[in-house]
Parts: C-alpha cells; structure tokens; sequence
C-alpha cells in the first residue's frame, strides 16, 4: 500500500506530517512512501533526504493523492478554506490522518465522508499509557510551551536572571504560567533555566507536585474547585461564578508578573477567561502576555489572535501556531506520533480498523460514507 505524505497548505504552517527518519519504520510495516515535492523543505527536511531514505517524490497533490492511506498535519477543521480543495483529490476507501478540530467542525467533516475516504482525528487520540507516544496535542504543546518563553523573553524589556555586575543589580524576572498542563509544564521548566522566578497556576490540584518537582511556586487560590478534573486528566468546565472569582484571585499574581503566559483550555469549549483587561491594566508598563489559547478565544480578554495588541504599555501576544516556529522538531515529534499511530492500525501492511481497539475507535470520524464519530454523529442529528 502506498503512504503520501502531502505538502502542508495551510497559510504559514511549516510543519510536515512524515519526516525522513520515520521512513524505514514505515517500510516495516510494509508501507511505500510517496512524498509530494517540497512537503518537508519549510521545516528543513529536502527532498533528497527523503530520497535517501527510500522514499518517492512525486511532482504533484494530485499524485500524492493517489494514495491508499494520506498523512496531513493538518486537515478538515485544522484547514478549513484551502483544505476544502484536497476533498475532490479524495478516493473512496482511502484513508486519510490527521489533526482535524474534529469534534468542533462538522461542515469541514461531512464533505470527507460524502468523498467516501476514512478519517482519523489525531487530536482525539485517548490519553492512555498506551497511547502516549502517539500524542500530538502533547507533542506539539511541549515545543509551544518552550516557544511562548522565549517569545515573552524577546518583548520583555528586562532580562530573566538575577545579576549581580559592577554595573548594578539586577532582579529576577517574575513569570506566572497559567495552567499547568504540558505546554505549561514545559513552559515552567525553561523559564526556570532562564533564570526568572516562576508562579504557575492550575484549575487540578493534582499539578502542584509536578509544578514544585520543576522549581516554580504553586499559586493556591482562596476558592473551593470541587472535583475539577474528568477522567480523561483534563480539567472540567466550572461555573460562571467559580470563573468570577479565579479571575479575581489571579489578578493579584498577574499585577506583580512581568511575564504572564495563559495556556488553560477545556477541549471542544471556548478557553476559560482568567485574566480581564482590568488585570492587564494593573500590570507594569513593558510587561508580557503570551496567550497560547488564542485559537479558542484566548485566556486574556485582550487577546487578538495572531495580532499584537498593546494596552496601557502591556504587550499581549496570541500566537495560534507556535509549534510551527520550531517546525524541524516539531515535526520530527509529529511524525513519530503518526508512525506509532500508524504500527497500531496496520496488520499486515493494511489498516485494520478494529472496533474493540480504543485508539482506532477514538480516533475514527468518518468511514464507508458516513460520520461515525459518536460525539458528531449527536451533533448532526
Ligand atoms: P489542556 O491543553 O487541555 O489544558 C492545559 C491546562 O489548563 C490543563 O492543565 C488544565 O487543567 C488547565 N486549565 C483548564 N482550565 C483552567 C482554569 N480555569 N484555570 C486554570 N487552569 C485551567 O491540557 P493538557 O496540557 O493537554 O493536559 C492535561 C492533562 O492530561 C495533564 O495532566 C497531562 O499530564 C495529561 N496527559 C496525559 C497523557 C496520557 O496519559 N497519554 C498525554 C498528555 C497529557
């Protein structure tokens, strides 16, 4: 069966699905190759690399597209105006992975099921042991965590550590992450190697010991969260007046922080809001905000994403597609989750899509010309 790995299209992405490296891995599932020209250049991976690793290039999408099974980053939701073009490229029965937003684009889904091929939704693979190493969200959220650091490090007009210099002393930066999930995590270890003094923060209680283990101060609130986590480890959606007063809360930490990075989401919901234009406006003249859940309409009621907005001196970023920056990593990671995704599905060098397997059936959206994810199956009807 043939692999093909297609040319990203989305408007500024970099990043490629299938990097050199996973190549002979896939040779041993029994998989051909096929690359379309140019898909690995933008993240730094030329076509003869590909070429060396027993690869094809062929010129064109349309080519690509003539595969059995196609590998996007991104897909349906995750590309919803230019992908549109890939869907008359499709084949019935073909197979096509990929990060989708599924669960919150039905109108980008339901034109790949009417093309009859079979989707996978990498954002929907379960968090599992098992399924660990097939974890997009985490891969890519590792490398946006490192990324918003240096991002707030650049715009802030201090430096990180603490100096002692015949020139003056200076102070530690004061960085507060906000959720302290992977990204969160990440983002608290490289301040720390930066030299700043890191607060994190976290709806889950159950993140204070990894927060301490990485050196940053954990910031308890005065609020009673109750059970705040569901059974997949992500946080739940609380209250309009639980969201009131976290907001207030955290406006304390937010005025005394030079660097403020949000990273708190709630899947397939708008982003929590935790820090108001009233909190931004207390902070210091110079000081950060990198909010790396812009996409879902941001952590800080200021927010724009992709814009730079400054308000009262405060500089607030909301980059929707930092991983991309760091494309040569992050798609070497992106493509070992889709190679392990790939060594569960196939047997004997074709997929095999069994029902009882938990990642298989999480992850399927469309098949055999239908929408059978359960949780769109109830949006459609
Ligand atoms: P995420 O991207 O959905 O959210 C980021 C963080 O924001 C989470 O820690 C969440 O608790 C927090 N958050 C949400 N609402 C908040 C609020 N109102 N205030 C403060 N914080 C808020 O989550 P992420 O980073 O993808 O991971 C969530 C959990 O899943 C972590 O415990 C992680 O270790 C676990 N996980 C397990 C995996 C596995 O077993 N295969 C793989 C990846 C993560």
């Amino acid at each position: 069966m043939k692999l093909g790995v297609a040319k990203e299209s989305f408007p500024g992405e970099k990043r490629v699905a299938i990097t050199p490296a996973s190549i002979p891995n896939l040779k041993k599932l029994g998989l051909e190759v096929v690359v379309q020209s140019g898909a690995g250049l933008a993240a730094g991976y030329e076509d003869s690399s590909y070429l060396d690793k027993g690869a094809q290039i062929v010129p064109s999408r349309s080519d690509v597209f003539q595969s059995d099974i196609i590998v996007q980053v991104r897909a349906a939701g995750e590309n919803p105006n230019v992908g549109s073009k890939d869907i008359p490229l499709m084949k019935h029965g073909q197979v096509v992975i990929a990060s989708c937003d599924a669960l919150s684009s039905l109108p980008q889904i339901e034109p790949i099921a009417r093309a009859g091929a079979t989707l996978f939704a990498l954002e929907l693979i379960p968090r599992i042991t098992r399924a660990q190493s097939m974890d997009i969200l985490s891969s890519q959220a590792t490398i946006a965590g490192y990324r918003a650091v240096l991002m707030g490090a650049i715009e802030l007009h201090k430096i990180f550590p603490m100096m002692m210099t015949a020139a003056g002393t200076l102070s530690a930066a004061r960085v507060f992450i906000l959720g302290a999930g992977v990204a969160g995590l990440q983002a608290i270890a490289t301040a720390k190697k930066l030299g700043a003094i890191v607060h994190a923060y976290d709806l889950r209680p159950a993140c204070r010991e990894q927060v301490e283990s990485l050196g940053g101060k954990f910031v308890t609130l005065d609020i009673d969260s109750g059970s705040s986590e569901d059974k997949g480890g992500y946080a739940k959606a609380m209250d309009d007046a639980f969201y009131h007063r976290q907001r207030e809360e955290l406006a304390k930490t937010v005025a005394q922080s030079d660097v403020v990075i949000t990273t708190a989401a709630i899947p397939g919901k708008r982003s929590p809001l935790l820090v108001t234009a009233h909190a931004v406006r207390a902070m210091q003249e110079g000081s950060v905000i990198i909010d790396l859940a812009a996409q879902r309409g941001g952590n800080c009621e200021l927010t724009k994403a992709d814009e730079r907005v400054i308000d009262s001196g405060v500089v607030i970023l909301g980059p929707t597609n930092i991983a991309s920056d760091a494309a040569y990593h992050a798609s070497s990671m992106f493509s070992n989750n889709v190679t392990k995704f790939l060594q569960n599905l196939i047997a004997e060098g074709k997929p095999n899509i069994r029902m009882e397997d938990e990642i298989i059936r999480d992850t399927l959206v469309t098949h055999h010309g239908n929408v059978v994810h359960p949780k769109l199956v109830t949006a459609a009807a």
